[in-house]
């Protein structure tokens, strides 16, 4: 139903017929059973015909708490009105307003509950929704840490926690998790999603949504989830933040949009549209996203919220003239509540009264609204529940340490420095990130959660104490700074040690929203600080915090031990110490490329081939012959990353055995079906052959060669976390079936051709030991 209708206007003509025909038609079954619900639907009738145009207009906007609209510019550029325009308690009382954001503490939230609750006409509870990204008080690792543990199960129980603070703090709603697809190490918001992957992007979707809703909204320390920011953000042209996106319909589906699939699949309740415009239609005013996709496709019933003043921001797009074209847009494609443009309680009225809008349109927003907020039991239970959570919770403290701990990747580690012996030993503390709890926590903590940290200084000065040692403590340079009168004292401290270890990287605010570089070195004059470090000749250990791949490449050719610890969160120091001395092996895997020079960037393992391929590596210190200059390579620079997806060492060593297949050939009636399972089942033994015991995280790849439409050079369709003693071997096995088999052809359909399929088993994307097989017609 709904395509006919875009077929006939268009993706771009917007019209009122669209959006009645996507609520007309909802074709796939419904995404999350609990918003299905006959009992609620009947609540929502009788609530829907008892309220007026401006109370359900109300549920459909969403403010702060500090009566402004606009804080940037850009904003006020756009709208010089914006500024200073509602009082968010006067608008709750007056059972106008549906929810607020970023309005934290159970005295404030209950404040402004009892306004909506007891002084409003309808007593509609307020939803409360938070950027709580990675932790409410006890602070985890950001999403890209955590998705480099490649332990999914892990993050649902992180996310069950942080779940059970925040409701005691009256949030019942999560700006989380994002999902974006980023393979450009340059947009600073790869540190909130799952790196490069969409497959290891999806399992990490599933994570979060399950453990903030944990399959029943009602309960009073559930959390609906926000999945964001929809869709194809991370592909941001240039790595650039809030720039444009342009891609193959067959590239959304296949390489961006399954996070976004699995996450509402896994019963999300709601949606984050995104600032970007995909392929010249801004994603806040894009009904084939957010019809055609989300709902018709996918099922989708939850609702759809904007994000923040990007209903305004239709403007600057050019694609709205005046401010009700922007609310008329962003509304008609499917957006249901306006993140603070504070448009669609201005300037509805006037488009439903001249017939632009139709009111059964708004009356399914508010239905979409009020849904989640019974299905959340918010009507029963609507204030801040038990004791409010105000600082890191001591319980949670071994699960966070635990999250930090898997998180860190090992790049390098010469001669084995790793790990630190325990007897009495010097150790020189150098760097700007060796002493300082606020960059511990990465983008989205800060203030409060701050005092709870431990920092690294703190860790290794009481192993010291316990192991007889001493810490030597140097700050070096600032993390931007540009003075090297701290380099002596660095000097000092390092020539008296025995090992260096050196705390060096970004601030948790250089990654994050606006946080975009066009330069992945190490900041200021830390990369001088490093160089001025290892020409004392004492060993050092590089430890990079980071929100992002950095360029990494001189310390990878001259420092003998490197590990990447992300913004680990409150448990910093203690995590990071587990692991300096060898409590814990890491075990974590990179969720994106490392590259050897910025200029490689978008850099990503899963490829498309090219018609000229270079040799597996350029040697860079020759300026390329005849015979390999017309290939697809850089001059002066390898194709390669310097450290891969999914690549990670630890403190021992793994060896796989031959992959080995159910079957070599496999029916094309029998493959080509969406609940095709186990269609092969591909196993490898690993087996631990160093001295201490460790996890592997084995990965299965798989290349499809001779479909219509060409394929990436490998895909990571499984992984498993395996622990393995010393000389300890285990079978590990790997159903493919239908949707690890299958890819989109040229019609946007989901296939699997007969063709011919490789497979790969290893530690990393470079896995080696491979078996293959082919779908016959
Ligand atoms: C960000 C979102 C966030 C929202 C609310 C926006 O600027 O893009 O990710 O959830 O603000 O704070």
């Amino acid at each position: 139903m709904f395509s006919a209708l875009v077929c006939r206007v268009g993706v771009l003509g917007l019209s009122a017929s669209v959006y009645a025909g996507a609520v007309l038609a909802q074709s796939a079954r419904p995404s999350n059973a609990q918003l299905a619900s006959p009992q609620i639907e009947r609540k929502v009738d009788d609530l829907l015909k008892r309220m007026m145009l401006d109370e359900k207009l109300g549920q459909l906007v969403q403010y702060n708490d500090a009566g402004y609209i606009a804080a940037t510019a850009a904003q006020l550029a756009i709208n010089p009105e914006a500024r200073n325009k509602v009082d968010a308690m006067q608008l709750a009382a007056e059972g106008k307003l549906g929810s607020m954001l970023n309005t934290v503490g159970a005295e404030h939230t209950n404040a402004f509950q009892h306004a909506a609750v007891e002084k409003s006409r309808l007593h509609i509870p307020l939803l409360f929704g938070a950027d709580i990204i990675h932790g409410f008080r006890t602070i985890y690792p950001e999403p890209l840490g955590l998705a480099a543990t490649f332990d999914p199960e892990l993050v649902r129980e992180l996310s069950r926690m942080s779940a059970e603070e925040a409701t005691t703090a009256g949030i019942r709603w999560f700006y989380s998790p994002m999902v974006d697809i980023s393979r450009d190490a340059r947009w600073g918001r790869t540190a909130e999603g799952a790196g490069e992957d969409p497959y290891l992007g999806a399992a990490m979707a599933r994570a979060y949504v399950r453990g903030y809703q944990q399959d029943d909204l009602s309960k009073p320390d559930s959390v609906a989830a926000c999945v964001k920011h929809f869709a194809a953000y991370g592909a941001a042209e240039a790595g650039r933040e809030y720039n444009t996106t342009d891609m193959s319909d067959i590239r959304l589906r296949q390489v961006y949009l399954p996070p976004y699939k699995a996450a509402v699949e896994a019963g999300a309740a709601t949606i984050m549209s995104a600032f970007n415009a995909l392929n010249g239609v801004p994603a806040t005013a894009n009904p084939y996203l957010l019809q055609k996709i989300l709902r018709d496709e996918w099922g989708f019933n939850g609702f759809v919220v904007s994000d923040y003043t990007a209903v305004m921001e239709l403007q600057n797009h050019g694609i709205a003239l005046t401010p009700a074209e922007a609310a008329k847009k962003a509304f008609l494609a499917g957006v249901d509540v306006d993140m603070m443009s504070h448009y669609y309680d201005t300037l509805l009225p006037e488009l439903i009264r001249s017939g632009q809008v139709p009111m059964n349109a708004v009356d399914e927003a508010v239905r979409r609204v009020l849904r989640v907020k019974f299905a959340l039991g918010l009507f029963e239970h609507p204030y801040a529940r038990g004791t409010e959570v105000t600082a890191a919770v001591p319980e949670h403290r071994a699960l966070v340490r635990r999250a930090a701990e898997e998180s860190f990747v090992l790049l390098k580690n010469d001669a084995n420095i790793l790990p630190l012996v325990q007897k009495a030993q010097k150790i020189a503390l150098v760097g700007p990130l060796a002493d300082n709890p606020a960059d511990m926590l990465g983008a989205w903590s800060g203030g409060p959660q701050m005092k709870d940290v431990v920092t690294i200084r703190a860790a290794l000065e009481a192993r010291a104490k316990q192991y007889g040692g001493q810490v030597l403590y140097a700050k070096g340079t600032d993390i931007q700074g540009t003075s090297e009168s701290g380099f002596a004292q660095a000097v000092q401290a390092a020539k008296q040690a025995d090992v260096v270890v050196m705390a060096l990287g970004e601030s948790g605010t250089m990654s994050g929203e606006a946080g975009s570089r066009a330069h992945l070195d190490l900041p200021g004059n830390q990369e001088q600080l490093l160089e001025t470090i290892a020409q004392t000749g004492r060993p050092v250990v590089l430890l990079v915090f980071s929100g992002r791949p950095l360029v990494l490449t001189w310390a990878a050719l001259h420092i003998p031990a490197i590990m990447e610890v992300w913004f680990p969160g409150t448990e910093a120091g203690n995590a990071i110490a587990n692991v300096l001395y060898g409590d814990v092996s890491p075990s974590g895997k990179l969720p994106m490329s490392f590259p050897w020079t910025v200029g490689q960037e978008p850099l990503y393992y899963n490829q498309f081939p090219t018609g000229r391929p270079p040799a597996p590596e350029m040697d860079l210190t020759r300026p390329p012959g005849p015979d390999s200059r017309f290939v697809s390579r850089y001059i002066d620079a390898p194709n390669a990353a310097l450290f891969p997806f999914g690549f990670g060492l630890t403190y021992t060593s793994f060896s796989y055995g031959k992959v080995s297949l159910s079957r070599n050939a496999v029916p094309l009636n029998e493959a080509n079906h969406e609940d095709a399972k186990k269609l092969v089942i591909a196993t490898a033994t690993v087996t631990n052959t160093g001295t201490r015991e460790a996890t592997e995280v084995v990965q299965c790849y798989v290349r499809n060669l001779g479909a219509s439409i060409e394929q990436p050079v490998r895909s990571l369709k499984g992984f498993a976390r395996v622990t393995l003693k010393p000389g300890e071997s285990k079978r590990v096995s790997f159903d493919l079936g239908f949707p690890e088999l299958s890819f989109y052809n040229s019609e946007g359909k989901q296939v699997i051709e007969p063709t011919h399929y490789t497979v790969w088993i290893g530690g990393s994307s470079l896995a080696k030991e491979e078996a293959s097989f082919d779908v016959k017609q």
